[in-house]
Parts: C-alpha cells; structure tokens; sequence
C-alpha cells in the first residue's frame, strides 16, 4: 500500500472503533454533541502515529485500537475545553462552529469531561489487552493527559500571555500541551513492545521532536495559514496575546527552529534497527501539513 491507501485504511479504521466506542448520537443531547466534536474532520495525527508506531514495531491492531481511540478522545476533549470563551474563545474548529458555538457552554464543558474519562474505559475494557498492558498504559496516558501533561502546557500557556517567555519557558509550556500526547502516541504501543535500550532511546528522542516540532508548525500556520484551509481562526494568537516561537523568536528564525527539530527527528527515526519506512513516509508528510 502507498501513503494515500494507508491512511485511507487508517482512517477508517480508527473512525470505526471511535464511533464502537461513542455513545450512540440522537438518544441523549450529549451525545449528539460528542460525536459532533469527534467527526468533524480531525486529521487523527495520534492514532495514525499509533498505527504507524505499532506496524514498525509488528505490533497488532487489535492492541493498537483501544490506544489510538483513548489519544483521539483525549485530543478531542482538550480541544474543545480550548475553545472556550475561558481559554481561546474561538468560533471555529476543523472547519465548524466550536462545540460551545454549536451547543452551549455548559455543553462543551461536558463534552469534554465524558471525552476525557471515555478515553480511561476505552483502555481499562479492551479484551485485547492483558492486564499489565491495562496498567501501564493507563498510566502513560494520565500522565500524558493530566496537571502533569496537556493540563499542565494548558496552564502554563493561559498564564504566558502577558509576558515574554524565555526560548527555555516556551519551549517546556509547548512540549507539555501538545507534545506530551503525540510522544504518548508513539511510547504507548512503544510499550507494550520488546526495544533494545539504544532503540528505545531514539524512538523517545524522536517522539520528543516531533511533538515539540507539531505546535511550533501550528504557530506558524496560524500566523501564515488562512482560516479557510486551516479550518480554524488564523490569527488568534496574536489576538490573543499568546507566546508562540515566531513572536518571541520570530518568523525566520522559528522556522530554523522548526527544520532543525524536524530533522533531527528524522535522524533518529532513521537509526532505528528495525524497518521504520512506512513511519518515516508518515512523518514526512505531517512536516508537510498546511493545516
Ligand atoms: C491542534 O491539533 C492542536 C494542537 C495541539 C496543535 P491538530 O492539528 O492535530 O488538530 P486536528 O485534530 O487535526 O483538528
Ligand atoms: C493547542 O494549542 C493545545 C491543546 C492542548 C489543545 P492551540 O491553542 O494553539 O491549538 P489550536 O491552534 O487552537 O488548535
Ligand atoms: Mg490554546
Ligand atoms: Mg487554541
Ligand atoms: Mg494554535
């Protein structure tokens, strides 16, 4: 299979053990808008990653499924709590009315909740994984996830915006609210794998650059990008007065930044000793992203 069939079979793979997963739309006002949050357009970077990382490592789907569907809810979740009027107040999200927009407030506080502890069940239930797994991945994502995480970055970010972060500052606030849950989207199914400690050691450092290297891009796209291709608000962050690398950097030199970490990426990917051709083809692809 080339790229394009991959992430089709990819794709359609996740959004059918997401939707096994949500509570059945119409039945309850909630759960209409907790599939409206989840299908609405998300490129699945996480469970792809997940997908990618586990075929390198020869791991099976069914394993995989239950982590790729817990990242994805957890994603979801922390973009609709972002959202808000109390945190980004954007009106936009893949391309539609954010969840408070489209519902209310309340709604997407909500949502959001159920989506966060719906990723726990996900993992806790999986007939596919043995207890052991269970445990060790369910810490991963709490960690990931929580005042230890994303939860963490999100803080650290609403309390940046009106002063100037150090390169040191920035960068930690950026590896906690969006790189914590893409480095778990690769050392989740790393896991549950048998790695030599040189590999594991690279494919760490890879995770790493990768999640730090994906809210730079995103800081970048929001300044160069367009609302209509992003599908988000270009621009909010200036608006919002936030800490990005090209405004404490700025644009060139975040964009060095950006290579720099892009390629040292892919450097350690290619030391691997196992096959990582499929995850380096994905990769690059994401360095490519224009929303
Ligand atoms: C957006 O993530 C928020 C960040 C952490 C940068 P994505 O760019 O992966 O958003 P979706 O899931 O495709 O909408
Ligand atoms: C996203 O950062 C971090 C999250 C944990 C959701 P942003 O606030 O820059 O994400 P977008 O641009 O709204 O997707
Ligand atoms: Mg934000
Ligand atoms: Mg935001
Ligand atoms: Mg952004």
């Amino acid at each position: 299979m080339n790229l394009p069939q991959q992430l089709e079979h990819y794709r359609s793979q996740i959004n059918q053990a997401l939707n096994t997963h949500l509570p059945k739309p119409l039945s309850f006002p909630l759960f209409d808008a907790m599939h409206y949050c989840t299908f609405n357009g998300g490129k699945r970077f996480r469970p792809l990653l997940v997908y990618f990382t586990g075929q390198a490592l020869g791991l099976n789907i069914e394993k995989l499924n239950p982590i790729a569907c817990a990242l994805e809810f957890i994603h979801t979740f922390s973009l609709v709590h972002d959202d808000l009027p109390a945190m980004d107040n954007a009106n936009l999200r893949r391309g539609r009315p954010t969840c408070h927009k489209q519902y209310d407030e309340a709604t997407a506080i909500l949502v959001g909740d159920a989506l966060s502890i719906l990723a726990f069940e996900v993992i806790a239930s999986s007939p596919s994984l043995t207890g052991d797994n269970k445990a060790l991945l369910l810490q991963q994502l709490a960690q990931a996830s929580g005042d230890k995480g994303m939860v963490k970055g999100q803080v650290l970010d609403l309390h940046a915006t009106h002063h100037t972060l150090s390169i040191e500052a920035l960068t930690e606030l950026h590896q906690l609210k969006t790189g914590q849950l893409l480095k778990a989207s690769v050392c989740m199914p790393a896991s549950l794998a048998t790695l030599t400690a040189t590999d594991q050691q690279h494919l760490t450092e890879f995770a790493q650059q990768l999640g730090l290297a994906y809210q730079v891009q995103d800081d970048l796209l929001d300044i160069e990008g367009e609302t209509s291709t992003l599908g988000k608000d270009a621009g909010i962050d200036k608006a919002n007065h936030k800490q990005t690398f090209p405004c404490i950097v700025g644009i060139q030199l975040a964009k060095n930044l950006l290579q720099d970490l892009q390629t040292r990426a892919l450097t350690n990917l290619s030391s691997l000793s196992f096959n990582t051709e499929d995850l380096q083809t994905f990769v690059h692809s994401i360095f490519k992203r224009d929303h």
